[in-house]
């Protein structure tokens, strides 16, 4: 029932989830189907490209029905079409972005091409009407570890972030490493808590006046370490490794995100993107904004990995902003986020 409803169709697919969700008027979720492939790269230990683009594409019509029986609505009752179109992997974008032009083109309805990231920390603004810029985004995901300082919903700054992998990819490495299943995010935030912080590995970039993070140091100390006591026929405490891994790696995003707040004198904070999930950054942000005097939103556990809820959200503020694409529309895999409006006319 569309009952005078603005309502958005949102299209995700630029990594291992199918999802497809529609959105009434920017903020009620009247379906979020995610059809996630986790289950297939377990057996790789992470995404392969190639087979990701393919389950999309067997996926895709299934998902799109789906969610809009769940919804109540049929293709006629939707207003717009917003789809991401970068960044993300080549393949997998492309499979969402035909579909949505297939569909807008079918329909004759209007279609929008969505960063992925800006979708991670839009996620935030349908729980919480009253969340509006100024704030510091916190990204942290498989693919991206970025501080974004936004001054408006058109004005980002990149303050700092990775020089190498991105810190979901450190934990889905470190996991496999350690014979858990993928993605390791998850397994290993479980572990720690049961460890104790007792294997040393050293804080990569630290002490150093940057806003540069670095996690592929860290990632090779764990397998070396790893491999040093295999060798040894000694035994690998995993929960103990879980902890001590997870304290540096979350340790190394809480110094730059501290800095960042008292440097830029931040007064709101924003966690996005699938690592905000992680029960230890989630509490020690927490705990670092009130020390430091800053709000901070946290986003629920739904909205925090990959969703096309968020990116019906941000479509819908593209067209707001009358941000339109034509049918010519393609895929940015390397779309960076301080230009994530470039359709602005
Ligand atoms: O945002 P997302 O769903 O996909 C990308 O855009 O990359 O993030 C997926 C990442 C994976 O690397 C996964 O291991 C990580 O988020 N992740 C977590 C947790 N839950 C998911 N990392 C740490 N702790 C968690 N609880
Ligand atoms: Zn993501």
């Amino acid at each position: 029932m569309k009952d005078n409803k603005f309502l958005t169709l949102g299209i995700e697919t630029s990594c291992d989830e199918t999802a497809i969700s529609v959105v009434a008027d920017g903020r009620e979720v009247l379906s979020n189907i995610i059809s996630s492939q986790i289950d297939i790269f377990k057996n790789y230990g992470g995404v392969v490209p190639e087979i990701a683009s393919r389950h999309h594409l067997e996926n895709i019509n299934g998902v799109l029905e789906t969610s809009l029986k769940e919804a109540g609505v049929t293709l006629d009752d939707i207003d717009l079409v917003g789809v991401t179109m970068g960044p993300g992997l080549i393949g997998a974008l492309l499979m969402g972005v035909s579909t949505a032009k297939a569909i807008a083109f079918a329909s004759g309805k209007p279609i929008v091409g969505v960063h992925h990231l800006i979708g991670h920390v839009s996620a935030n603004f349908i729980q919480h009407a009253e969340l509006e810029p100024p704030f510091m985004a916190l990204i942290t995901s498989g693919g991206h570890t970025e501080i974004v300082q936004v001054d408006d919903y058109d004005k980002l700054t990149v303050l700092g972030g990775t020089r190498d992998d991105a810190v979901g990819e450190c934990y889905d490495k470190v996991a496999r490493v350690l014979g858990l299943p993928y993605p390791g995010g998850i397994p290993i935030d479980k572990l720690a808590k049961e460890g104790e912080h007792t294997y040393h590995l050293p804080k990569p970039l630290a002490g150093e006046d940057t806003y540069d993070m670095s996690f592929s140091g860290l990632k090779t100390n764990v397998i070396n370490l790893v491999h040093n006591l295999e060798q040894k026929g000694e035994e690998i405490r995993i929960a103990d490794m879980c902890r001590s891994f997870q304290d540096v790696a979350v340790g190394i995003v809480l110094d730059r995100a501290s800095k960042a707040i008292k440097e830029y004198g931040i007064k709101q904070v924003v966690l996005a993107g699938g690592v905000s999930a992680n029960s230890y950054l989630r509490a020690e942000m927490q705990k670092v904004c009130d020390k430091l005097g800053a709000n901070i939103i946290i986003p629920p556990m739904w909205c925090c990995t990959d969703n096309a809820a968020m990116i019906a959200k941000v479509a819908e503020h593209l067209y707001d902003m009358k941000v339109f694409a034509g049918l010519d529309l393609g895929v940015d895999p390397n779309w960076s986020i301080e230009d994530w409006n470039k359709f602005e006319n």
